[in-house]
């Protein structure tokens, strides 16, 4: 497959190599437009295709997308419905773009959880792009950060029952091994559309030191200029993961 050149934005700092985003506002978006809810899916099913482009093409190592939480399978069925039927036809329709720019897409979540349709056409697109060595495309489906945790918690238990484990080596590196997608890097960049102050159970062991962008566009009108304006903070920022040397410190010499 030919790889295009990969064409990074022109920033006053780092370039976010893995973000994440919590792609919400669908339903206000559509209702907004006198519209009922479905249609903000639809809209934001295609925002979907052109934002993992322009992150692919910007050379991103991992994106990340809250697709569908632990929490919506309490939404009316049949928006449920919906959103099964629209990731369906999605996963089929993305392959020719996921081969066309190097994308290996993973579902992360309780997979089990999704109706048989679109789990099979997940793990046939996993398959498909397994070989694909640019960007990873992350989707959160039926995710949740605390049953993330809690799904790791038991698989460590069964490695210490299986005597695969003495407790006394059990540290954060156990734990992080036993989560979803454990080869993945932290997000650099946790991005939220639609205005909530909130992480909604996404990512919680992951996100510990992302840097957090909110922004007011729902996500159906969430385009590059937003992608881009939300990359240009993240160079801005100074991250010190809880020590005094950040980055722009360091450049000021020790005088400082
Ligand atoms: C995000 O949009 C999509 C999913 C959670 C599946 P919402 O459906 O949450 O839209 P709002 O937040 O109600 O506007
Ligand atoms: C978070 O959005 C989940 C996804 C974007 C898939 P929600 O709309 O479900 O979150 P809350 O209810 O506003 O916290
Ligand atoms: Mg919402």
């Amino acid at each position: 497959m030919p790889k295009r050149p990969i064409q990074r934005p022109d920033l006053a700092g780092p370039f976010p190599e893995n973000v994440a985003i919590i792609m919400d506002g669908n339903g206000r978006w559509a209702e907004g437009k006198g519209l009922r809810r479905v249609f903000g899916h639809r809209r934001g099913a295609n925002v979907v295709r052109d934002i993992t482009t322009a992150c692919a093409e910007m050379g991103m190592n991992s994106l990340t997308l809250y697709a569908f939480s632990v929490e919506n399978w309490q939404r009316p069925e049949r928006e449920i419905r919906y959103l099964m039927r629209l990731l369906e036809r999605y996963l089929v329709e993305e392959r020719p773009t996921l081969m066309e720019n190097d994308i290996r897409l993973r579902g992360i979540g309780r997979l089990a959880d999704l109706p048989a349709g679109p789990l099979a056409t997940l793990r046939e697109t996993e398959r498909l792009t397994a070989d694909n060595t640019g960007m990873t495309l992350r989707l959160a489906l039926s995710y949740g950060g605390r049953s993330e945790i809690a799904d790791a918690v038991k698989s460590v238990v069964e490695d210490v029952r299986k005597g695969a484990l003495d407790p006394a080596d059990i540290d954060e590196e156990t734990l992080r091994a036993h989560l979803y997608d454990p080869h993945t890097p932290d997000p650099d960049l946790v991005i939220r559309t639609a205005g909530e102050m909130r992480l909604s159970n996404f990512l919680l062991w992951q996100a510990s030191y992302s840097e957090l962008y909110v922004c007011d566009v729902c996500w159906p009108q969430f385009g590059r200029d937003q992608l881009l304006a939300a990359i240009h903070s993240y160079a801005g920022r100074v991250r010190k993961f809880g020590g005094l040397t950040g980055p722009k410190r360091a450049q000021l010499g020790p005088a400082h």
